[in-house]
């Protein structure tokens, strides 16, 4: 069994469903309302931990109700949670999400979140030792994800950052990550002054961008490769890159070529999105071998 470690955010997903989406100053009508466990960090545990890897979790959530359901959810799908630490004078992080008109729109505040300092991770540094492979998001401090970034690098353990959301990186973190995962909104942010072809040519093998129903794109050293993604209907994509970003660290981890990680990456990913929520749709091993054959 693959150990992966993930450093990231955990919280609550007040979902809530519309035929539209209001525009600024506009007030309509939605038709439902759910709390289900997300963020990013989480996200990605819990698809790591369905895909049979032995999941670590490291992050923080709030003295509260919310946090509360998060550590019982994380329980419920076998993520340890030994470095997952309730904080007081704060929040757990919300997620305030409008489903809409076939897409999401998503405001996080981070709350507990921004407690994940690089001290915080450094008093976990043993489940990042332990780890075949670590993933992180950004939903946490960007010192944090700088740390991360060089204790993975010093130990020798491979990373890989899901650059989202979106903010600027240090040419140091690029460099040390060993897998960039951005979708194609963040690679235009990540290099602003390159075509996004050649941002794949400058990283083989390294950086790849989600393209949502179009697949992933990346570089294999010779030429740019895309690997197609499944046809299915979707229910709700919120969570699907987590999936994705979960799934390949898992087929890597286990010894899979990058290739063969994608093309998992993307089954497990394409059954996320048929049912509602952001890990309600995460498949589990078997679901995702028996779609793949
Ligand atoms: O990637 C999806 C996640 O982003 C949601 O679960 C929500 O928590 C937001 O952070």
């Amino acid at each position: 069994m693959v150990k992966i470690a993930v450093v990231g955010s955990s919280s609550m997903d007040l979902v809530v469903t519309s035929k539209q989406r209001p525009a600024a100053g506009e007030t309509v009508l939605g038709e439902s309302f759910k709390t289900v466990p997300g963020g990013k960090g989480a996200n990605q545990a819990i698809a790591a931990a369905r895909l049979g890897a032995d999941v670590s979790m490291i992050g923080c959530i709030g003295n509260d109700y919310y946090g509360e359901k998060i550590m019982v959810n994380f329980a419920g799908n076998g993520v340890n949670t030994d470095n997952v630490k309730p904080v007081t004078g704060t929040e757990t992080g919300t997620a305030h999400i409008i489903l809409a008109e076939g897409d999401n729109s998503i405001v996080v505040v981070k709350g507990a979140n921004d407690y994940i300092t690089p001290e915080y991770v450094q008093a976990c540094r043993d489940a990042v030792a332990a780890a075949d492979m670590v993933l992180i998001q950004q939903e946490i401090p960007e010192e944090t994800v700088e740390y991360v970034s060089s204790l993975c690098f010093e130990l020798g353990v491979p990373l890989l950052l899901n650059p989202a959301p979106s903010r600027p990186i240090s040419a140091k973190v690029i460099d040390q990550a060993t897998y960039i995962t951005p979708n194609e909104h963040e690679a235009a942010e990540l290099f602003p002054s390159m075509e996004l072809g050649q941002a794949l040519e400058k990283y083989p093998n390294k950086l790849f961008v989600t393209e949502g129903s179009k697949g992933v794109r990346y570089h294999n050293g010779q030429k740019e490769v895309r690997v197609e993604t499944f046809k299915v209907e979707a229910v709700d994509t919120t969570g699907a890159g987590d999936t994705f970003n979960a799934a390949f660290a898992v087929g890597i981890a286990e010894g899979k070529s990058f290739e063969e990680s994608l093309v998992f990456a993307n089954r497990a990913a394409s059954l996320s999105v048929m049912k509602f929520g952001a890990q309600g749709g995460m498949p589990t091993r078997e679901e995702v071998e028996a779609n793949l054959s």
